[in-house]
């Protein structure tokens, strides 16, 4: 363990309201080991940021008739609202929108570019005529070209975790027709280049799961495929490029980005050197399984492709899903508990409690289930661990008048007991 760390969780976008799925998978699990860091004297910072840009969120402004600006702005500071409440207390949240990280990621993509790790191609790409849309990402579904899954988005399988090349058997997702093809130019980043060194990476981290390690170095002995960066929609960080005019950055190239440009931006606003203390500090991304892809490929390849000026994750802890009642969490069904509305029934602790509780150290799902709550709540988090505090305190009170006295000698009972609890946290 480094005196210094830096703790990330997946950066939410700025597209709705934070749920339990969220917090279980992602947050929290940060949230406790930066305080428990912090308990233990490392220099730690907790940084997280909204995901602001993409396809998704430009549509979804749309139809509510804002401007995409305004439209995160909004969720921004819900999301941060209602993380608060939960008690996730983040050193520093800012977003992907930002100047700072518009500008570094440009920087990013020009030092690839120079290394030569970009390259440029004409690509076909869906239009919906009935739409007048181009149609990148979501709002295509097709079969999986690997594993055969029906009704799977364009950029990512959520059946085997992929992202496929090409999707089979395309269709509009908004429409429902099969889309036409449109000539335009895209950029490309060398992925397949990085094989070797991911998988030496893989290999000579001690800390990184080991479950989750094994399917990644299956994909990639399987064959990586170069990475399509581009999209032609006005919402996003623009392409630096004079041939680029009007084409911006798909949003997992520039969103992982906000992890090193915000927590640069908020270490140099307490006059420290950002780059330094990112590269002398223990470094974790939380994660849910559902990115694995982009957080062990994507993410540290473009780490390499910059000669690691900015060091590489040292933990990246990737948690399962959360089912509710044993059922999979589904905004759309309406399947699902919105932390701002939990939070209305019941105090912060007993979710933190509960889900703690619950969740494994692996990408093992987890389920929330009402009795099971009720019951552990009542049992561990009250008649345990709430009687134990409450005696300790009403003796302190009784015997000491309310202040613990300093300790004088440490007998071998004391010692064994501190041993015990010391090589507990080891
Ligand atoms: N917004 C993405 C999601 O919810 C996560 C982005 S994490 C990042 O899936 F680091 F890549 F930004
Ligand atoms: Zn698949």
């Amino acid at each position: 363990m480094r005196s210094k760390a830096i703790i990330t969780s997946a950066l939410p976008y700025a597209n709705g309201e934070i749920h339990l799925g969220h917090i279980a998978s992602t947050y929290l699990p940060a949230d406790v080991t930066t305080r428990f860091l912090k308990l233990r004297g490392v220099e730690a910072y907790y940084i997280c940021a909204s995901d602001d840009f993409g396809t998704p969120i430009l549509l979804q402004s749309e139809k509510e008739g804002k401007t995409p600006s305004e439209y995160v702005t909004y969720w921004n500071k819900r999301d941060y609202d209602d993380f608060t409440a939960a008690g996730i207390d983040f050193d520093f949240f800012y977003k992907t929108s930002s100047s700072e990280n518009i500008q570094f990621v440009q920087d990013v993509f020009k030092k690839l570019d120079a290394a030569g790790h970009i390259y440029e191609k004409e690509i076909i790409q869906f239009y919906c005529s009935n739409d007048k849309k181009f149609l990148p990402d979501r709002y295509v579904k097709g079969i999986c070209p690997y594993c055969k899954a029906a009704d799977q988005y364009s950029d990512l399988c959520e059946s085997c975790g992929r992202v496929p090349e090409e999707i089979f058997d395309p269709r509009c997702s908004i429409c429902g027709a099969t889309p036409t093809k449109e000539k335009t130019t895209h950029y490309f980043f060398k992925l397949k280049n990085f094989g070797d060194s991911l998988s030496k990476w893989l290999d000579e981290n001690e800390n990184l799961q080991k479950d989750v390690k094994k399917y990644v170095q299956n994909w990639i002995k399987s064959g990586l495929i170069d990475w399509d960066i581009t999209r032609d929609i006005v919402w996003g960080v623009p392409i630096p490029l004079d041939t680029a005019k009007g084409k911006v950055f798909y949003g997992w190239f520039d969103n992982h980005l906000a992890y090193i440009s915000t927590a640069i931006k908020f270490l140099e606003d307490k006059g420290i050197n950002g780059k330094e203390f990112w590269n002398s500090a223990d470094i974790y991304h939380f994660i849910g399984k559902d990115i694995v892809y982009h957080h062990y490929l994507f993410l540290p390849a473009m780490r390499l492709g910059i000669n690691s000026e900015y060091k590489l994750p040292d933990y990246i802890p990737t948690r399962g899903h959360l089912t509710l009642q044993g059922k999979k969490i589904s905004k759309s069904r309406n399947w699902y508990i919105g932390l701002k509305q939990f939070l209305e029934y019941y105090p912060a602790d007993y979710l933190r409690y509960y889900l703690v509780a619950i969740n494994p150290y692996s990408q093992d799902d987890l389920n929330f289930d009402w009795n099971e709550f009720t019951n552990r709540i009542n049992s561990e988090l009250i008649g345990n661990v709430g009687n134990f505090v409450n005696r300790a305190l009403g003796f302190t009170k009784k015997a000491f008048d309310g202040v613990i006295p300093e300790t004088e000698v440490h007998d071998d009972k004391d010692k064994e007991a501190e041993n015990r609890i010391k090589n507990l946290s080891t």
